[in-house]
């Protein structure tokens, strides 16, 4: 029995209100959960956009955004909770402690955001550094690690397999650059460095490519020290 992260992205697995596509991904962590524990990471996506954009405009501190974030995220995990059904501990975990001890009874445990100044992509690389995963499984909404962002530039070239310490040189470098977001959060790549944890950026916006990463099919980015 392996040990996986899966970290989903809110804009992944909430884009909107379609209970069809939440029960899809549902279906296929049930299905990893057969075999595997598996630990998965809601995101906040645009809802917690639209909250943080309000409570910035009403004179909120950015810790106190950050918070409010978690919250979101805290309650696209009840969702996702709720169509796993009884498979899944009936909690958002609030800690890596809390994770790890509902994992002894449930196969599958669901957590959101924890510390302000952080994202759930980093809360998902931590997590796994904690749990010692075997892999963590990145859905993001791009097919995997480009050379640059594939959204900005047209020649940007998609790469299949690639080191921790090549991931960590790619992502400085877009946030370097203004107005760029990178594939993954720079703390999330510096942890997968210092920790050589095993991870696959894939599109999630396809359910069925978290399966395929779960399975080790070639499916997206393989980051791996080996
Ligand atoms: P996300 O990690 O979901 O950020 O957290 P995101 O980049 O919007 O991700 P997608 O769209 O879901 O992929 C949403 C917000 O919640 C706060 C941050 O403000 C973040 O931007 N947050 C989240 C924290 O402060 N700490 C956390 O541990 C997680």
């Amino acid at each position: 029995m392996s040990v996986l992260v899966i970290s989903i992205g809110g804009s992944i697995l909430i884009p909107d209100f379609n209970v069809e596509r939440i029960k899809q991904y549902a279906e296929v962590i049930n299905t990893i959960a057969r075999d595997n524990k598996v630990f998965v990471v809601v995101g906040g996506g645009w809802i917690s956009r639209e909250y943080i954009t309000a409570a910035r405009r009403l004179g909120a501190k950015e810790a106190i955004c950050d918070l409010i974030g978690i919250e979101i995220t805290h309650v696209n995990a009840r969702l996702l909770i709720s169509a796993l059904g009884d498979n899944a501990y009936q909690e958002v975990a609030l800690d890596f402690k809390e994770a790890m001890n509902a994992s002894k009874g449930n196969n599958i445990v669901v957590l959101g955001g924890m510390f302000p100044g952080q994202t759930t992509d980093a809360i998902a690389a931590l997590l796994a550094e904690y749990v010692n995963a075997d892999l963590l499984i990145n859905a993001t909404s791009v097919d995997g690690v480009y050379t640059s962002d594939p959204k900005k530039d047209k020649n940007a070239r998609m790469i299949h397999r690639m080191t921790p310490e090549e991931l960590c040189e790619i992502v400085m470098k877009e946030v370097m650059s203004a107005g760029i977001s990178s594939v993954l959060d720079p703390v999330a790549a510096k942890i997968i460095e210092r920790s050589g944890i095993r991870t696959v950026v894939i599109n999630g916006k396809d359910p069925e490519n978290i399966s395929k990463a779960a399975r080790g099919e070639g499916v997206g980015t393989v980051i791996s020290p080996d």
